[in-house]
């Protein structure tokens, strides 16, 4: 039996964010979006009330849940903190850590034989959370990991003042960031869990099942 969620306010992230260059072109990522947005319909389907804020993909709003659309990690981190207070934070999207420091206004023309793009980094959403008046009380983060899962998904965890950490690695067949499936192991602090591989919404709501075990 999965813990009714009536009365809670989760927020949640999804997808990856697109950082300009011009016009036409953005710096992006391979997230697609559906760990997130499993978490999104798991937790409404739970009576939560549920805000979905959403980079650039194409799926279908999860019944119950308000989405707000946005496409860079400057748009994602505005729609995030408007959406607070909340009782859970779960950051599935793939946020990008930097932006083109100038984006042009006018399409890039090719010129020389080599380009260098100068890139910023973006606010860390999570980590901001984690100090913020605000914090929602069980803050969840994501990462992805192309090794070394463990050390760094834990690094992660006390860094960014976490009290849960799904990780899962990137660059496997069959997991990761384009299937339906995925295999997570879930740490938070003197604990851990090895959930799947399954499908990413039964994965959804194993891992509500953590955040909110009673
Ligand atoms: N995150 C965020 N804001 C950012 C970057 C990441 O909120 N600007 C969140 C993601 O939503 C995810 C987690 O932080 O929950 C991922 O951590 P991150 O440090 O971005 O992982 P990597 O990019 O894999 O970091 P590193 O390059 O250090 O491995």
């Amino acid at each position: 039996m999965s813990v009714p969620l009536d009365g809670r306010r989760i927020v949640v992230s999804a997808g990856p964010t697109y950082e300009d260059i011009d016009p036409v072109r953005f710096v992006g990522n391979r997230s697609s979006g559906k760990m997130g947005f499993a978490v999104a319909a798991a937790a409404a389907r739970r009576g939560a009330e549920v805000v979905l804020v959403a980079g650039p993909v194409a799926l279908a709003t999860p019944a119950g849940a308000r989405r707000v659309d946005v496409r860079s990690a400057a748009q994602m981190r505005e729609a995030v903190f408007a959406a607070l207070p909340a009782d859970a934070y779960i950051g599935a999207a793939a946020v990008a850590d930097y932006t083109p420091r100038h984006p042009s206004p006018d399409k890039v023309k090719k010129t020389g034989e080599t380009l260098v793009l100068e890139l910023v980094r973006t606010p860390d959403i999570l980590a901001e959370l984690g100090v913020h008046a605000l914090r929602p009380r069980r803050l969840v983060g994501f990462a992805a990991e192309t090794g070394d899962v463990a050390r760094y998904a834990q690094d992660k965890l006390a860094r960014k003042r976490l009290d849960m950490i799904a990780a899962n690695r990137v660059g496997v067949a069959g997991q990761g960031f384009e299937g339906d499936d995925n295999a997570l192991v879930v740490y938070w602090p003197g604990g851990e869990r090895a959930l799947g591989p399954a499908p990413k919404t039964e994965l959804a709501e194993r891992l509500l099942d953590l955040v909110f075990p009673d």
